[in-house]
């Protein structure tokens, strides 16, 4: 069952018509050459933008008659350069709090931190750590309301191959033990072979198709995916 529903979304130029859903408790990832409209399609499923025509449902909701808070605590998002406030690892992990104004305990933000494998004291200044740090913080971040559903834009591109090994087998870890249904953009078709069960193949703001990660096997792949896999398209 789909838990994000977009039916015939439309969004300036830039998403033409899409139709598709995503399975609840899979990893689907979303790909397509750069300009494709992936991350526009992100910011439409927690509301950060509006379609101008379709809709977009959460559990068979119309995300224009959900209340835009409620929703954001489901749906926890992360992005490529993991962007972090000046301050310390606690502060940073306590954001999707006290933007709604609530306080995240001392002992939830430690089991926060151990359910990313990341052994850091919540005092350390942020600016001290590494790359591979703060994409674990980043995802702790996502982690702190009990979200439903993971969006991820790119969050490995800027992290060296064993770095992006470990954080996909993070996610897939987290996935499993926690059942979140997880949204993966990502531009390394490698990756979406290794991480995702489904696919969603974007190009010029139409999704030219869904369905299982095999339909990106070179064989199988019809021709302009074809094109995109053998480096055609960028
Ligand atoms: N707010 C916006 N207003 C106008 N054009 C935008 C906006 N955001 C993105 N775009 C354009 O829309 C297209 C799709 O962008 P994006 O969703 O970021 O693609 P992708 O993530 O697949 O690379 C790009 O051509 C981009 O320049
Ligand atoms: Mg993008």
């Amino acid at each position: 069952m789909s838990i994000i529903t977009f039916e015939n979304v439309q969004y300036k130029h830039i998403l033409r018509g899409i139709t598709g859903g995503f399975t609840e408790g899979k990893i689907t990832t979303l790909v397509g050459p750069s300009g494709a409209g992936k991350s526009t399609c992100l910011k439409q499923m927690n509301g950060l933008i509006s379609p101008d025509g379709g809709r977009v449902y959460y559990r068979g909701e119309d995300l224009e008659q959900l209340d835009l808070v409620e929703l954001r605590k489901k749906i926890g998002m992360a992005f490529q350069s993991a962007p972090m406030l000046p301050g310390t690892v606690g502060d940073n992990l306590s954001l999707p709090k006290t933007i709604f104004h609530e306080t995240l305990a001392t002992d939830e933000a430690n089991r926060l931190l151990g359910l990313v494998d990341l052994h850091v004291d919540l005092n350390q200044p942020v600016k001290e750590l590494s790359g591979g740090e703060r994409s674990r913080l980043a995802i702790a971040r996502t982690l702190v309301n009990r979200p439903d559903v993971l969006l991820l834009d790119e969050i490995t591109s800027s992290l060296d191959f064993r770095m992006v090994k470990e954080i996909e087998q993070l996610i897939q870890r987290l996935q499993r033990e926690l059942q979140v249904t997880v949204i993966w953009i990502t531009h390394d078709l490698d990756q979406a072979r290794r991480v995702s069960e489904d696919v969603w193949f974007l190009k010029d703001g139409q999704l030219l198709e869904q369905g299982n990660v095999s339909l990106l096997e070179p064989d199988g792949a019809r021709s302009d995916i074809q094109a995109f896999l053998k480096g055609e398209l960028s």
